[in-house]
């Protein structure tokens, strides 16, 4: 600034500021959101601005000429500061508006309800064995539907000329060559048969899946149906082992008063083998008129039995120092006894008057 020309230097600071002023006022309105903003007051009045540019003058002026300029600056500085603060109320105050109309939700509009989906009650049986079992100490294992006759049956201690092998009650994926036949496995036995090929005893496991029969649909057969396996095989496992874990199962399952009773039977991979009754919970065996044991007092539930030694040769356990138990029950069967369904075939009919009275 030119300190010989007093008089138009105070002019013109003073035009320049209310050019200032005007021109900042005028582009207040146009400044869309709080970072146009910020940067208009910048221009304004910030490090940059005229304005700091004015004080900077001040140094230059003589005392009266500097109080004069001096004040002309602060209110100018002050008025715009002023005008960008109520212009940052307004821009706030439209974003919460913006906000709150797109986040709101009108409770009056009329939805479309989906209904929810439910776990199949067959399916819900099984995740409640497992987890009665799982509580005993057992693990869940797994294996494969499409099965060789090894694991199915060799493994397992039934022989070739076993009737259970022919096609008439076995469906085959490849039949007549012994040596590599697969099947649709008929039991979920195979899975002990594997599951001990690959692990060390101490086994304790239950092994849930879909089996296979050439069965025809009937109110208590069907070709595709489920079974939970059990084994156990450890240090001196006895009978008496067995029998106090399946009557500790069927009292979680089937409720505390529950009694077991244990038939002779046979199985190819247990000896000795037995069949598993539950005492009636429906009647306790006291109704000849029962619906769900029909009088009989008892239910068969489990087929069971200690583990043959020559399954623990054929999967590589030595028979002399390890003793087991296993235990087979279909879960459809199951089922049907603890709710009293009277016909397999609602299993798989999906019809939803059946499916919705078991949410689970
Ligand atoms: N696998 C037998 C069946 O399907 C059941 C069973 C399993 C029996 C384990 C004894 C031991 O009938």
């Amino acid at each position: 600034m030119d300190t010989t020309t007093n008089e138009t230097d105070g002019m013109e600071l003073s035009e320049t500021l209310e050019q200032l002023k005007a021109d900042t006022l005028a582009s207040l309105d146009t400044a869309a959101d709080l970072a146009a903003l910020d940067a208009i007051e910048a221009g304004a009045v910030g490090r940059e601005s005229p304005i700091a540019a004015a004080r900077r003058g001040l140094g230059k002026m003589d005392a009266a000429q500097r109080r004069d300029a001096g004040r002309m600056i602060n209110e100018v500085a002050k008025e715009i500061e002023a005008a960008v603060a109520v212009r940052k109320d307004q821009l706030a105050s439209e974003a919460r508006a913006a906000a709150i109309a797109a986040e709101g939700i009108d409770v009056t509009i009329d939805y479309v309800s989906v209904p929810s989906g439910r776990i199949h009650v067959v399916q819900q049986v099984i995740d409640e064995v497992c987890d009665i079992f799982i509580g005993l100490g057992y693990h869940v294992a797994e294996g494969p539907e499409a099965e060789t006759a090894w694991y199915n049956f060799d493994a397992l201690n039934t022989p070739p000329s076993h009737p259970s092998r022919l096609e008439s009650d076995t469906m085959y994926v490849d039949y007549g060559n012994p040596e590599d036949e697969m099947l649709l496995r008929t039991h979920t036995s195979p899975v002990q048969a594997r599951y001990m090929e690959q692990h060390d005893p101490p086994v304790y496991i239950v092994a849930p899946g879909k089996t296979y029969r050439n069965d025809t649909v009937d109110a208590t057969h069907l070709p595709v149906f489920y079974q939970i396996e059990g084994l156990a095989v450890d240090e001196s496992i006895t009978f008496s082992d067995l029998k106090g874990t399946l009557a500790e199962f069927a009292r979680q399952f089937f409720g505390s008063t529950t009694r077991i009773r244990l038939r002779p039977h046979f199985f190819p991979f247990t000896e000795p083998s037995a069949e598993l009754d539950v005492s009636c919970f429906n009647c306790d065996g006291g109704e000849s008129s029962c619906r769900v044991c029909r009088g009989v007092g008892w239910i068969e539930m489990i087929g069971c039995g200690m583990v043959d030694p020559r399954v623990f040769d054929a999967v590589g356990y030595d028979p002399s120092s390890v003793t087991g138990f296993a235990f087979g029950m279909g879960v459809e069967r199951l089922a049907m006894a603890r709710h009293g369904i009277d016909s397999i075939r609602h299993f798989i009919d999906n019809d939803l008057r059946f499916l919705e009275q078991f949410p689970g």
